[in-house]
């Protein structure tokens, strides 16, 4: 696997790898875990060529926030890069990024207001920022990502579309261990005590999901309530908010039907954790009305 820090030389090897074939692309920030790891090997299996992005973006981390903390190994990230089929690891410094201060920046209305977007404000034009950057830098042909953070893909997926990147945006399954929790970067963050009260957060959904599939309910307060009960169950985490919205547009209905999406964030100790479960609310014209 080839180190690359500068943009002109990484753009070069992409256009290298072009002539090969497909080029998949796998943006992250680091801290690689299993998680990353799926989206690496699938972009490795379905693509020629694959390029794995290691950067911490200053743009999406608001003030007050985890930026000078969030977790760095570089050497690690690299071998699991490499064990799990990366060709080209793009590792730009700050500076290369963002060798002056952004007048240009994309942001996505709508799908992005919601939920994170309403806790961090300015996150998701910073997320959408630097996935544009790096898909111009790299212009793969498929590009990973997890639906662990799912805002952020939809908010990705809305960018590709709307503004006709020439790239297809593909969602991957969110890898947890064994208790439930979604693996995370942030994880790290957790004192033993709370690494066991995280999974809380899991088993909301799952509450959620019931309450969904198996009770029929139609209302998204109640799905909301039932999996904030089992939150306020846990006296180490505080809930920043759970939802029962649309799949495909991230909003809240009146009523559910369809594809369901329960979202849900919370702090636990020092960390911001998020999770997200999809469910399908039946068809209310197959219910029996007797
Ligand atoms: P990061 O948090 O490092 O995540 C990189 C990619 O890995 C994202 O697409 C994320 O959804 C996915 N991922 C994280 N945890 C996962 C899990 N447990 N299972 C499956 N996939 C998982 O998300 C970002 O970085 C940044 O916002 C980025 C898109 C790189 C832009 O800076």
């Amino acid at each position: 696997m080839r180190l690359i820090t500068t943009v002109a030389e990484m753009a070069q090897a992409a256009e290298i790898g072009r002539k090969r074939g497909n080029v998949g692309f796998v943006p992250t920030m680091g801290f690689l875990h299993a998680g990353h790891e799926s989206l690496i090997r699938r972009a490795a299996r379905e693509c020629d060529l694959t390029a794995v992005s290691i950067f911490v973006n200053p743009l999406q981390f608001g003030a007050g926030e985890d930026l000078a903390a969030y977790p760095r190994d570089l050497d690690r990230d690299l071998e699991l890069a490499e064990r799990s089929g990366a060709e080209l690891a793009f590792v730009p410094p700050t500076e290369e990024m963002y060798p002056r201060p952004m007048a240009a920046t994309v942001s996505v209305q709508g799908v992005g207001d919601a939920w994170e977007g309403e806790s961090r404000p300015t996150h998701f034009a910073g997320v959408a920022t630097v996935v544009a950057k790096l898909f111009a830098i790299v212009g793969p042909s498929r590009a990973y990502f997890g639906d662990k953070d799912f805002q952020q893909l939809a908010v990705i997926r809305r960018m590709a579309g709307d503004l006709s990147l020439p790239v297809e945006v593909v969602g991957c399954p969110t890898v947890r261990d064994a208790d439930g929790l979604a693996l995370s970067s942030r994880n790290i963050y957790l004192s033993p005590a709370e690494r066991q009260a995280a999974p809380v957060l899991y088993r909301a959904l799952l509450a959620g999901r019931r309450r969904v599939q198996e009770a029929g309910e139609r209302a998204p307060a109640a799905v909301e309530d039932a999996m904030r009960a089992v939150v306020a169950a846990e006296p180490l985490a505080a809930l920043d908010y759970a939802a029962a919205v649309g799949a495909s547009d991230l909003s809240r209905p009146e009523r559910l039907s369809g594809e369901v999406r329960l979202l849900i964030a919370a702090r636990v100790g020092p960390a911001r954790l998020i999770d997200n479960l999809g469910t399908l609310s039946p068809n209310p014209s197959a219910t029996s009305v007797t």
